[in-house]
């Protein structure tokens, strides 16, 4: 088994740590009823074998940057300052191919002539990020980043395929980590980092890219819904569930916790069925799982800081809990980390 080990967070001289939360989801709610109105699928498939009941579609004309820039500004007003010296964009749906979406948020923001890029670890992209960000400030290279998570998956997905239709939401969320000590509250303890290339074809938008060009359509073989998002669904659920665990386990000896000690799992919301097999995996009790994917399907990069924004006002996340994150998603990719939840104000 390959795990990526960054020597970053805890016993390195400076920590990530996270002092702002924020969210943002689009107005439109989109129920499995409606959805079971133009696809061969029904409220009772779509909620038994994923636990999602809604989910939030934003309207033609909004952008993954736009719901950044929401949640951003959230996340800034939690943290109680705006001053950020790098911006951190995890996304599978960028506003363009090229440039990153990023720069475009953080001038937005107003945060002035700051290092922006995006990160595409697709549902893994926001513990890569907040490894990418914590390592920044390890090297001195940054203060305090602005970390998001932000999705527009209904812009790719295919409205005829009800196997990806019922599943994917829009959302963004967003921290801000600083520069701190490794034994502070809400210091990131770590990360543990994955990859498998060879399951690439398992969470694939085949076209669009410079392997299949969406420029040249009339190429033998290209069809225009190879721009789609594409799932095996069946193996993905296998995988997710063992890198999942693996992973929360290298974390959770990292940091040096039983599996019993962790107050909240906050893992990658792609499928109640999943977190509750990890959690079985890990000998952790169910109900310590955070879900909100109910509500908000799975929102890939999103998902994480979207979960943690939902438990925290609500209340089931108060500081000084044991929070273990961990995510699966296309590449395909995994990674976790964990903190001692600090006391911030959510927005
Ligand atoms: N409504 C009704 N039936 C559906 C359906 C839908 N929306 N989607 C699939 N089905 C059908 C299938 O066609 C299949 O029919 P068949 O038996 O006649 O062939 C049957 O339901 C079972 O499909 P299967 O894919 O085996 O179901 P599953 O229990 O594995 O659940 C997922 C499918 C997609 C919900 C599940 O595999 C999953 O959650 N995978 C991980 C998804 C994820 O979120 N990944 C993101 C990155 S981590």
């Amino acid at each position: 088994m390959s795990h990526g080990h960054l020597p970053l967070g805890q016993g390195a001289g400076r920590a990530a740590v996270l002092t702002g939360l924020g969210s943002f989801v689009p107005p439109r709610v989109v129920t499995n009823e409606e959805l079971s109105r133009t696809l061969d699928t029904t409220d009772e498939w779509i909620r038994t074998r994923t636990g999602i009941t809604r989910r939030h579609w934003a309207d033609p004309g909004t952008a993954t940057g736009d719901l950044a820039v929401a949640a951003g500004e959230r996340a800034l007003k939690s943290a109680g300052s705006a001053d950020v010296d790098l911006v951190v964009l995890a996304t599978t749906t960028p506003d363009h191919p090229c440039p990153a979406t990023a720069p475009d948020v953080a001038s937005r923001l107003g945060l002035g002539n700051v290092a922006a890029y995006d990160i595409a670890a697709v549902c893994s992209g926001f513990v890569y990020a907040l490894a990418s960000a914590a390592g920044a400030i390890a090297t001195g290279t940054a203060e305090r980043v602005l970390v998001i998570g932000a999705e527009t998956y209904s812009t790719i997905l295919d409205p005829d395929d009800r196997t990806t239709s019922v599943i994917f939401g829009d959302g963004a969320g967003a921290v801000v980590l600083r520069a701190g000590d490794p034994t502070e509250q809400g210091a990131l303890l770590g990360y543990d980092l994955g990859s498998d290339g060879s399951l690439k074809d398992l969470i694939i938008v085949p076209g669009g890219g410079s392997r299949q060009r969406t420029t040249q359509a009339d190429e033998p073989g290209a069809r225009p819904a190879d721009t789609y998002f594409t799932m095996q669904g069946k193996q993905v659920f296998r995988h997710a569930v063992t890198r999942m665990a693996a992973s929360s386990r290298a974390m959770l000896d990292r940091s040096g916790w039983a599996p019993e000690t962790v107050d909240w799992f906050v893992g990658h919301q792609a499928n109640v069925r999943i977190l509750h097999a990890v959690a079985d995996q890990l000998g952790m009790a169910r109900d310590r799982t955070v879900v909100n994917l109910d509500r908000v399907g799975n929102t890939s990069a999103a998902s994480i800081p979207l979960a943690l924004a939902d438990a925290v006002s609500g209340g089931l996340i108060t500081p000084g809990d044991r929070v273990l994150m961990s995510a699966f998603g296309g590449g395909v990719t995994w990674g976790s980390t964990a903190l001692v939840w600090p006391d911030i104000a959510v927005q």
